[in-house]
């Protein structure tokens, strides 16, 4: 066997054993008990892939192994800056901030798969059949549209670029835009078979990636998950067309995977929000800002932290709604401290997940287990919603919009149509928050005001510290 066809064989194995690795990784993160490890599944699957890349040295001609040998230079290099970035970016993200990361990370997919379009494109001397232009073409699109998306989505998210457009006549550019994108993409594919003008192409990316920051500066308020998740599919669907046009079967599994994957998160983030994803796409819902709200009636009634705690030591059933400010705060393992203490007197204790709680998917769930609280506490919205009327308490712990009474009621509400926790049935509900502010959607929260909420202001960790304290006092310094 000559060595190309020995590399040919090993890349094609190591492929292989790299699309097990992501599907059997993937197949892991749908537990949060194996979904670490699962993560590192793929990430090796994905290493195999890297390495095997770098065995096509072997599988080209003598002629063209000076041009391989700059290619696999640049590459590494690349690889060697990448991995740099992301490894020290990684270690030092905060966990509020990982959505913007994900966001950021999400846009680089789409620019690769974009950039590989792009290469095939700008290659007017190769001969190209259709098919595989038509799919370049659409790998391109939707990874240029991932791309700046997703740099406005984690602008967004970090508070760098603020409000949402919404005039006039907004739709109809980005209708314009987008079909202007389309023809000229389709004219490249099928007009001038792959040798359009360089101005022309270019043109094509330009208009692309204006048509990503069009369709997502109109998206704000709460709708910002399922965009997230939304460019999460776009980017898994460009990199398996990519994968298609390179024959590369690493990244066409890789791709689908995600492009599948995210596809499903985006329905299950719509459908949390009770939204379609046309209707999040092409409505201004969700960006906040033009509430009209009626006078909020009652007042918000202030209670020390540790009378709250002993009254739940006291209770028989305790639900705990938590939510952003809980990761804020970083204060899951004193609040898991005080649910074991309360749970030593014999009080029933359980978790409610809103699905859109915190700053990306399932960030209470990863919260809470990183804690080590026990799966079989904690409950998804729809399995627990109807407990709260039996709850003696519910302690919300830095939610806001998740248990915002107005999603069902306020029609002008930037959050109307959500499911929402119904923590406002407990017979007494205790909200543990710093101040005034409002939640993500930055609307006035009137379950703040009801006659069984009191207030307990402070930084969730102090406040769950000053719980722990006064149960602990009152049971002889907890046994
Ligand atoms: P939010 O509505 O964001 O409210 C969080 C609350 O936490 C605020 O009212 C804030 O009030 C309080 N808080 C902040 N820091 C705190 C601290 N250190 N200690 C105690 N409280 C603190 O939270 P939520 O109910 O979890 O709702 C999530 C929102 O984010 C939804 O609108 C959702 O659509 C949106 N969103 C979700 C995602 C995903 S995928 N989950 C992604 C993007 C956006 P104070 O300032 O008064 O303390």
């Amino acid at each position: 066997m000559n060595a190309l066809s020995t590399a040919t064989l090993i890349i094609d194995a190591a492929f292989l054993a790299a699309a097990f690795l992501f599907i059997y990784g993937l197949k892991r993160m749908s537990s949060p008990v194996t979904a670490a490890s699962g993560i590192r599944v793929a990430g090796l699957g994905m290493l195999v892939a890297v390495l095997a890349s770098f065995l096509y040295v072997f599988g080209v001609s003598e002629a063209a192994k000076p041009h391989l040998t700059v290619n696999v230079i640049l590459g590494a290099v690349a690889l060697v800056l990448g991995l740099g970035w992301a490894w020290t970016s990684g270690k030092k993200v905060e966990m509020t901030a990982m959505p913007q990361m994900v966001a950021l990370y999400n846009g680089m997919g789409g620019g690769a798969a974009a950039a590989i379009g792009a290469v095939e494109l700008f290659r007017t001397s190769a001969e190209h059949s259709t098919i595989p232009l038509v799919v370049t073409i659409i790998g391109s699109l939707i990874g240029a549209i991932s791309l700046s998306g997703s740099l406005i989505a984690w602008a967004k998210l970090d508070g760098r670029v603020n409000g949402t457009w919404r005039f006039t006549g907004l739709q109809l550019m980005n209708g314009t835009v987008f079909f202007a994108t389309l023809a000229l993409g389709l004219y490249i594919a099928l007009v001038a078979h792959g040798h359009a003008p360089v101005w022309m192409t270019a043109a094509f990316f330009v208009l692309a990636l204006i048509f990503g920051v069009l369709m997502t500066m109109p998206i704000g308020g709460a709708d910002m998950p399922v965009v997230i998740s939304l460019y999460n599919a776009f980017t898994g669907l460009a990199v398996g067309f990519e994968g298609f046009v390179l024959q590369n079967p690493a990244l066409m599994i890789a791709g689908m995977v995600v492009g599948s994957a995210g596809t499903l998160l985006t329905l299950l983030m719509a459908k949390a929000m009770n939204r379609s994803v046309s209707n999040v796409i092409f409505s201004n819902f969700g960006a906040a800002g033009d509430e009209q709200q009626g006078e909020i009636k009652g007042s918000m009634k202030p209670v020390d932290a540790g009378d709250a705690g002993i009254n739940m030591r006291y209770a028989s059933k305790v639900i705990i709604a938590p939510g952003y400010g809980l990761a804020v705060a970083q204060a899951q393992h004193k609040l898991f401290e005080f649910v074991k203490l309360i749970q030593e007197q014999g009080v029933e204790v359980k978790f409610a997940i809103h699905p859109v709680a915190g700053r990306m998917p399932g960030h209470m769930n990863v919260l809470l287990a990183e804690a080590g609280v026990p799966y079989d506490i904690i409950y998804d919205m729809e399995d627990i919603n109807s407990e709260f009327k039996d709850a003696d308490v519910a302690i919300v712990i830095g939610a806001n919009d998740t248990v915002n009474p107005a999603a069902r009621t306020n029609k002008s509400s930037p959050i109307y149509g959500m499911p929402i926790l119904n923590v406002d049935q407990a017979k007494q509900v205790y909200v543990v928050k710093r101040g005034q502010g409002k939640g993500y959607s930055g609307v006035e929260n009137e379950l703040f005001f009801a006659d069984n909420t009191n207030m307990v202001y402070g930084d969730a960790q102090k406040v769950m510290v000053q719980m722990i304290q006064a149960v602990k006092s009152l049971d002889g310094g907890g046994h």
